[in-house]
């Protein structure tokens, strides 16, 4: 399955499963709480359930209108029973379609969602395009490489590899933005067995990248962390970013 069919299949479960990804959307919510800007227009990339947008309206005064764009239908349409009022739009954050009609925008927001974006580079340019001068976007992305501890135990291959480096996306959205605030995050989390970090992963639609693993592989696997790391700990690097246009 493709990642956005994972998260469409996960869509039900993403909410009770989803810890991680709350963490990461509450520090991401500091950067909206003290940013001096009025908000009249608001989109979120990769809106999910609609849990994060939900938040950010809460901290916002006079938002006029709130899009949510994401691939996944089931996630979509979770979003639209939490956002009666708000407007979803199926479709990747990359695709010039899902911008039509978008422009003037004041505030892009995207929790836990770019690292899945395939093209960055038209990212970039679609987001700058429909935000009026001096708008505003806030998004964190977990690095390339997160949890590759675990992944290196398994022996099998996570879709964080194939994820930019907090580097090079600073380069990207440098090319167009002010860049108002940077910072990194080292996550950690202790899990009980590798089972139960597997069940977050499917729980949220974040792919492991294998159907199978023998119960055996995973007995392996967790003594090598065990031994090595003194227990089973998820770790990630996950980047915030603040940036203006203009
Ligand atoms: C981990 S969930 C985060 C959902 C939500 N932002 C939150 O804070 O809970 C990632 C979301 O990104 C969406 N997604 C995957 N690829 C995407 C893409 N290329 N563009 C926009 N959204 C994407 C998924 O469908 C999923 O809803």
């Amino acid at each position: 399955m493709d990642p956005v069919q994972e998260f469409n299949a996960s869509a039900h479960s993403y909410d009770a499963f989803s810890d991680i990804q709350k963490e990461v959307g509450l520090r991401l919510l500091g950067y909206i709480d003290g940013l001096p800007l009025e908000v009249d227009a608001l989109v979120d990339l990769g809106c999910g359930t609609g849990w994060f947008t939900l938040e950010v309206l809460q901290r916002l005064r006079g938002v006029q209108e709130v899009f949510g764009i994401d691939p996944a239908p089931n996630m979509l349409s979770l979003w639209k029973e939490r956002l009666p009022q708000g407007k979803a739009i199926l479709g990747k954050a990359e695709d010039p379609k899902v911008w039509e009609g978008l422009s003037g925008i004041d505030l892009v927001v995207a929790n836990s969602s770019l690292h899945w974006v395939g093209d960055w580079q038209a990212l970039v340019d679609l987001v700058y395009e429909a935000l009026r001068d001096g708008g505003c976007w806030a998004f964190n992305v977990f690095a390339k490489g997160s949890f590759g501890e675990i992944a290196r135990a398994l022996g099998i291959r996570f879709p964080a590899e194939g994820f930019l480096s907090l580097e090079e996306v600073k380069g990207l959205v440098g090319e167009r933005f002010a860049l108002l605030n940077f910072e990194v995050m080292q996550l950690e989390r202790q899990y009980n067995s590798l089972l139960d970090f597997l069940r977050f992963m499917k729980g949220t639609g974040a792919r492991t990248g294998r159907r199978f693993l023998s119960r055996e592989r995973l007995r392996r696997a967790e003594e090598d962390l065990r031994k090595a790391r003194g227990g089973l700990r998820a770790r990630a690097e996950v980047g915030f970013f603040l940036l203006k246009k203009g």
